[in-house]
């Protein structure tokens, strides 16, 4: 891997001119937002935008406005030395860092809403979630003016939320949606998995597990969604601190729930395990 060390840029105008001056140069700009605290799965996404683009640009904020009062904001691992090292390892050309007063000056007051899809699955639990960001992920295309923007399946609504929000606003960019990356027993990499204990940790496959058994279940022929989840839930009801918020059969584009499973579904679930909030999907295709 080369080493380049990266600008790390932390006004928004600034890095606004500077990307100006290098798109009217002819360069495309690819744009992979993070809440920093980087482990592989976020890096893949950085290889990404690397190959694809001339520029490439990770932006490091953890946003305040998708928390709600009741979530993690202030214990949010902020590791901005060892993410801008690894950063260099793979030679990005810019990070963006900036603070939240240089993001929400005093007085902000627009936001950006998705209807639908951003209501349903992790909208229900977390209602203002996926208002905080849209509204941020608008700025940040706005400010880069990325030709391309990374995200990963891992956060599977995210990312259709997200497209939505292109279609619907004409938003001269391209999304593209990564692959999840996962540890080598199933677990999906997440900054959060390392508020597990160790129990935890080994319990939290579960998630993958019973994912990998809903898979198999629909290739021997099962089409009833809802056996598929009595079996999923069953599975994660065995580690004794788990608590289900949802397990959802749904179509890909409309994320709506189904009953019987015809074409390709996604199977998403949000779990906690202990005190920390898990999600996980996985797509299948009936054979
Ligand atoms: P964050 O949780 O830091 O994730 C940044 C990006 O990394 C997201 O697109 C997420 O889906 C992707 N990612 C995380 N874990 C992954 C894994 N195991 N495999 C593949 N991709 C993975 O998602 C956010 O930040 C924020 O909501 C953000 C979009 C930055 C807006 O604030």
């Amino acid at each position: 891997m080369t080493e380049k060390k990266p600008e790390i840029i932390r006004d928004p105008q600034e890095l606004q001119r500077r990307l100006t001056e290098l798109r009217k140069q002819g360069k495309t700009i690819g744009l992979v937002p993070t809440m920093g605290a980087l482990h592989y799965g976020h890096l893949s996404l950085v290889i990404a935008a690397k190959e694809e683009s001339d520029i490439s640009v990770v932006s490091i904020f953890v946003n305040p406005t998708q928390f709600a009062p009741n979530e993690d904001f202030d214990k949010y691992p902020r590791t901005l030395d060892d993410d801008v090292d690894l950063l260099s390892q793979i030679g990005v050309d810019f990070i963006f860092a900036p603070t939240p007063e240089k993001m929400y000056p005093r007085g902000f007051k627009s936001t950006v809403q998705v209807g639908g899809l951003s209501e349903v699955l992790e909208g229900s639990f977390r209602p203002t979630h996926f208002n905080g960001v849209t509204t941020v992920v608008l700025k940040l295309f706005n400010i880069t003016g990325a030709d391309f923007a990374y995200f990963g399946q891992k956060d599977y609504q995210q990312v259709a939320v997200v497209k939505k929000m292109v279609r619907d606003l004409n938003l001269p960019i391209e999304i593209i949606s990564c692959p999840i990356i996962r540890e080598e027993d199933g677990l999906a990499l997440s900054s959060r998995n390392r508020y597990l204990s160790p129990t935890d940790r080994k319990n939290a496959i579960i998630l993958s597990q019973s994912l990998q058994k809903a898979e198999k279940l629909i290739h021997s022929g099962e089409r009833n969604a809802q056996t598929v989840r009595d079996e999923i839930r069953r599975m994660i009801e065995t580690v004794p601190n788990a608590q289900i918020d949802y397990i959802a059969i749904v179509d890909p584009d409309s994320l709506i729930e189904l009953e019987n499973i015809a074409g390709n579904v996604v199977i998403l679930l949000a779990v906690r395990i202990g005190s920390t909030r898990l999600i996980d999907n996985w797509i299948v295709r009936p054979k």
